[in-house]
């Protein structure tokens, strides 16, 4: 078959990433006997070099005529950089929302497990780590704080910032189903998380799960309130199966969800529409202060392109191609220098893709 693929390799060590998961997708072709097309589209702080917006209409084009888009990262460093000092809407990181938006992509799926001899990379205690961990974080991502009503103004002569949470039941419900679908295909077991003690949307959010919920009777349903969940995250991390949650809670537990495997450089995302259609990207950043050094860890790139062949093109065989020839490198004890661990050999950038290419 062949696919078009839209690359966005994006800013900071995005070019270097996206380049080796693509040498590995050729290699997936040249095995199975397909051909992936790139067209590359300019997002975030190049795109804001170039054509002085993060995102031009033409790219989003692109990339909806697409089969899939394959992100790198986007963005510079916070604060210091001179993507930073202008409007809102003209930050690197309005391209991704837009993109999110523009391609109606609503639930984000992001893994966080614990690899295999990867344990001491782990920050938590032995007792606390146990048998590992293996969650699914499901984050609505078109709705709620991100895409709300905000301005900031004077009133009587004292500033305000004001941005809305807004969701109704159909945004809720569409992720709620992502959520149980994937949650059939594993061990079935939701954590909704919410803050129904405090907020309206949340309480609306509790509602329509627990609707879904009623067509999924092998599904356990628990509700967490979204303070618990962060602490639980760190003391018994095991229990989580799939975490469903809104958009800016989301954001920061699939933050720490990823921090607790200590290799966030391995960590996968992908981000779908209602149907095929998904943009698949690390859960890292752009990490500008390795930029250009070769020493970026290409793996959560790589193990994305797997994803997308597994959930865009129904490609299994070729995606559990990718992930056994990523455990196979780990195991043969090649590390880039983010997971480095005494006995192993460190590798850069370019020979870890390469290394991975000769396992498939
Ligand atoms: C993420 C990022 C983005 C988000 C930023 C860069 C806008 O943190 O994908 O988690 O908050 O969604
Ligand atoms: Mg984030």
């Amino acid at each position: 078959m062949e696919y078009r693929i839209a690359t966005i390799s994006g800013d900071g060590i995005g070019p270097e990433i996206v380049t080796e998961a693509k040498k590995v997708l050729d290699r997936v072709g040249e095995v199975y006997g397909h051909k992936f097309n790139y067209e590359e589209v300019l997002m975030g702080g190049i795109s804001i070099d170039t054509y002085g917006v993060p995102l031009t209409e033409e790219a989003l084009e692109t990339a909806k005529n697409s089969d899939s888009v394959l992100l790198g990262a986007v963005g510079g460093h916070v604060g210091n950089s001179r993507w930073y000092d202008v409007a809102p809407n003209l930050r690197p990181e309005a391209g991704l929302l837009a993109i999110r938006k523009g391609l109606n992509l609503f639930a984000n799926i992001r893994p966080a497990y614990l690899y295999d001899g990867l344990g001491d990379a782990c920050p938590l205690k032995k007792e606390i780590i146990g048998d590992g961990f293996d969650m699914v974080i499901v984050r609505e991502l078109t709705g709620g704080l991100y895409f709300g009503e905000r301005r900031t103004e004077e009133v009587d002569g004292i500033m305000q910032a004001t941005d809305t949470l807004v969701y109704n039941e159909n945004e809720i419900r569409r992720v709620a189903l992502k959520a149980f679908d994937i949650a059939m295909k594993r061990k079935k077991k939701i954590t909704s998380v919410d803050k129904a003690n405090v907020l309206d949307s949340s309480r609306l959010w509790r509602k329509v799960v627990a609707e879904v919920a009623k067509d999924y009777p092998e599904v356990t349903v628990e509700n967490m309130l979204v303070d618990n969940c962060a602490m639980q995250l760190v003391m018994n991390p095991g229990q989580f199966d799939v975490i469903l949650t809104e958009n800016m809670f989301g954001d920061i537990l699939s933050d720490e969800a990823s921090m607790i495997t200590g290799s966030i450089g391995m960590l996968s995302s992908a981000s779908l529409n209602e149907g095929k259609f998904g943009l698949y990207e690390p859960s890292h950043g752009s990490a500008p202060d390795i930029a250009g050094k070769g020493i970026a860890n290409p793996i959560a790139t790589i193990l994305s392109a797997a994803m997308m062949l597994r959930f865009s093109f129904d490609l299994d065989q070729e995606a559990d191609a990718i992930e056994n020839a990523v455990k196979k490198v780990l195991a043969d004890g090649y590390r880039t220098v983010d997971i480095m661990a005494e006995g192993m050999t460190q590798v850069g950038t370019i020979e870890m893709g390469k290394l991975i290419c000769e396992r498939i």
